[in-house]
């Protein structure tokens, strides 16, 4: 009964979205074809295949613009609406079992507004549910978790996805509230990238105790903030003017100077880069800061073209993988279309 993949993605980056998971299923030769309306915050992908066994084959952290997904039963349409309830409950035992129900919505102004109904329609399924013993208590340990994505008063998708292989996160959106002090709203983009890219139990290691760090392309500072908070000492490279309130930690050096040129007196711990330019350009810049080792980790946007994103994306990252292979470097690498990137992503190099 389970034939498809739910992708849910920013609006606008479907074909991105079916574009990346194409390409992640034939690699493990499996083949199926992407249904998607523009714009509509996911992407249906029909399977030739087992989709508990793909879900579980395809690594979630190796998608870049896919925030959530889960192997779904076919589309329920027209639903009575004074018992939205019961007919779905013989199909969902038909799924693997789970301890928890994630309302979801596509990511755009009508899914939104579903938001408040989707939480009350799971709350009163997920009661159900665990009355007749199809879904485990809460507390339950369950492989698998269950979504609930609502597209209308009437219409819905049910799927599942392993616990350990996809978002814990309503529709993998990463809600941080803006620290008013920050000087500009980009610094969710940094906050939200270490959520994603570092284990929190790793942050004091990896981000604490004073350690040094290159912001290219740091006006007004939002990033660089982010960094001054973990106790970072900052050179921030910008010819634009820095927030007065970051100079006055001491924690900022600021150089006006153009970021595809500065070299760091001696190595640091972190290289965090937002200019935008060309993604083929700041890859490049990046990949001169990993070969001559001035840094031990960097995050950095690529500020995606308006058309082949998917693509591009990829010639990046696949630059890096070369150049850093020949060199015989050993990293990590990954990428991801974070809730606070817009027309960019954000990548993570780890070099220690
Ligand atoms: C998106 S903004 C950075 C915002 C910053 N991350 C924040 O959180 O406030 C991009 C910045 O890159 C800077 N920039 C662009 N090209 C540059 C270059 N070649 N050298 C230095 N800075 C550059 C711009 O002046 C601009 O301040």
């Amino acid at each position: 009964m389970l034939k498809s993949l739910l992708l849910q993605c920013r609006a606008g980056f479907e074909a991105e979205c079916a574009a990346e998971i194409t390409e992640h299923c034939s690699a493990i030769g499996v083949a199926g074809y992407p249904k998607f309306i523009p714009q509509a915050g996911y992407v249906v992908f029909e399977l030739f295949a087992d989709p508990l066994d793909v879900i579980q084959r395809v690594p979630f952290r190796s998608l870049v613009f896919v925030r959530q997904w889960c192997a779904c039963l076919p589309l329920f349409e027209e639903l009575p609406t004074h018992d939205r309830v019961t007919q779905l409950l013989d199909p969902i035992a038909q799924l693997p079992v789970s301890a928890e129900l994630l309302a979801e919505v596509p990511d755009t102004t009508q899914g939104r507004e579903l938001y408040p109904f989707a939480g009350k329609l799971a709350s009163a399924l997920a009661q159900q549910l665990r009355q007749k013993g199809i879904m485990l208590p809460r507390k339950a340990r369950a492989d698998w978790r269950m979504h609930l994505f609502v597209l209308s008063s009437q219409s819905l998708f049910i799927g599942v996805s392993p616990r350990r292989n996809g978002s814990s996160l309503d529709m993998g959106i990463r809600r941080l509230k803006f620290p008013g002090a920050a000087p500009s709203r980009s610094t969710l983009k940094l906050e939200e990238a270490w959520h994603w890219f570092i284990p929190q139990m790793e942050w004091s290691d990896r981000l604490g105790g004073g350690k040094t760090a290159v912001d290219l392309g740091a006006a007004p500072g939002g990033w660089t903030w982010q960094l001054v908070k973990q106790g970072m000492f900052v050179t921030s490279v910008d010819n634009g003017p820095m927030a007065e309130t970051l100079m006055e930690t001491g924690q900022v050096v600021h150089e006006t100077q153009d970021a595809f040129y500065f070299k760091p007196a001696k190595p640091v711990d972190w290289m965090v880069c937002d200019v935008a330019d060309k993604p083929a350009r700041v890859t490049a810049r990046m990949l001169e800061w990993a070969l001559n080792g001035w840094c031990k980790e960097m995050i950095f946007n690529l500020k995606l073209p308006m058309k082949k994103r998917h693509e591009a994306v990829m010639q990046c990252l696949q630059m890096i993988t070369d150049a850093l292979d020949d060199a015989k470097i050993t990293y990590r690498l990954s990428a991801r279309h974070l809730y606070h990137d817009r027309e960019e992503v954000t990548c993570h190099l780890d070099l220690r």
